[in-house]
């Protein structure tokens, strides 16, 4: 099976590895998985890279690699009926029904194989979805009748502006509440360590967390504490699942992408931080300043950096940034202690051997591709 975590098998890799010769001189001569390989066969193999290394984990691309959409889509019928009025994506993979379950349980099986960690992050898109993907062409659902600013692929090729969404009752919000429990008891048959909330980049926590995007006027609107009592319930519902210690809560401080604004953006996320320091959660997941969703932004609000959230957690709660990180930045960030690990998004989509191109080439192979010559 195709899985975004791939460890050298040595064996599968020794043909092309040089008998003599320096590190080097190799890589420069050979590929980088079978430098690797060499390395790992000498013992030098820096396996505490992979400690500092988190996976942003795209699963929703690997899912499919991962045949989990054989599985989601033999159910895509029933799927929708169950989920009614509540697909994201075109082609995201769900995890609401057993089948879907049975599904995950590849590619878990394998990450555990591999011994490797997976949490599942658990999302819902809120007014960033489209009608086109709705059963019976309905709205899609948003704490407000506010349009996004973007556009939703609704087949291969096709993309369409998002359109005003349908309010949320104030009892759909609660229902809404409910599935994301149900999400974290099914990520938990299938196998998985940890749910993530995905409370970034402008999906439907962000929207209720946003003064732009939530105009409501009843328990999920109006104050701070009301705009971000759906995110506070969430954390509630799944730490009813799973152990706080399993759980991270994903936030973009910054965020733009969607047409997100927020009048008061550190006040914002710092009642978020303090709130969720109840929970004891495994940690706060940070999107930098440096990107709106997947792409890189030209100018950087530093005062919206993770690490002015950092001495606002308390307890065991790790801190992760991800964003525009390259080896270096990440490097230095841990160092420092302003962040407790880094996530990597873009570099470990287009390379999934990410940590030992780390380990192997120093970063000099990055910085190089990047530009970034610090
Ligand atoms: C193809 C693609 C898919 C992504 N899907 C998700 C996602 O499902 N959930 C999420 O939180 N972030 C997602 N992201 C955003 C990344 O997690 C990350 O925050 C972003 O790429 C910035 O980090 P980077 O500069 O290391 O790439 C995605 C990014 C890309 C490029």
């Amino acid at each position: 099976m195709e899985l975004g975590v791939q460890v050298p098998r040595v064996s599968d890799l020794m043909t092309n590895i040089p008998t003599s010769g320096t590190t080097v001189r190799f890589i420069r001569e050979n590929s980088l998985t079978n430098a690797a390989a060499a390395i790992a066969e000498n013992g030098a193999y820096p396996e505490a890279t992979w400690d500092l290394v988190e996976m942003d984990a795209n699963v929703r691309k690997y899912a499919v690699l991962g045949r989990v959409t054989d599985e989601f889509f033999q159910d895509y019928d029933a799927t929708r009926d169950y989920i009614n009025n509540r697909l994201a994506y075109y082609h995201t993979p769900g995890i609401h029904t057993e089948a879907q379950v049975e599904g995950w349980k590849l590619v878990t099986r394998a990450v555990h194989g591999l011994n490797g960690r997976i949490f599942l992050q658990l999302w819902h898109v809120g007014r960033q979805s489209h009608n086109d993907l709705q059963p019976g062409g309905a709205l899609p659902v948003a704490p407000s009748a506010i349009a996004g600013v973007g556009q939703s692929y609704v087949a291969p090729g096709v993309v369409k502006d998002y359109p005003v969404p349908r309010p949320l009752e104030t009892s759909e919000v609660g229902e809404i509440v409910g599935e994301f429990r149900r999400g974290a008891e099914l990520a938990k048959h299938a196998g998985f360590d940890g749910v993530e909330l995905h409370a970034a980049n402008g999906y439907l926590f962000e929207q209720f967390l946003s003064d732009s995007a939530n105009h409501r006027t009843d328990k999920y609107g109006g104050g701070l504490a009301n705009r971000a009592r759906f995110l506070i319930e969430v954390t509630e519902a799944v730490a009813s699942v799973w152990p706080a210690s399993r759980i991270g809560v994903r936030l973009s401080p910054a965020n733009t992408y969607g047409g997100i604004t927020h009048s008061d953006r550190f006040g914002t996320y710092s009642y978020v931080v303090r709130e969720l320091n109840r929970f004891g959660l495994a940690y706060l997941h940070f999107v930098e300043p440096l990107v709106a969703g997947n792409m890189d932004l030209k100018q950087f609000e530093d005062s919206l950096s993770s690490r002015h959230f950092k001495p606002l957690i308390t307890g065991d709660t790790k801190l992760i940034s991800a964003g525009g990180q390259n080896l270096r930045t990440g490097s230095v960030a841990v160092a420092s202690s302003e962040a407790d690990a880094i996530a990597y998004g873009r570099l470990f989509i287009s390379n999934p051997n990410l940590p030992l191109r780390f380990a192997v080439w120093g970063g000099s192979y990055l910085r190089r591709r990047s530009g970034d010559v610090n």
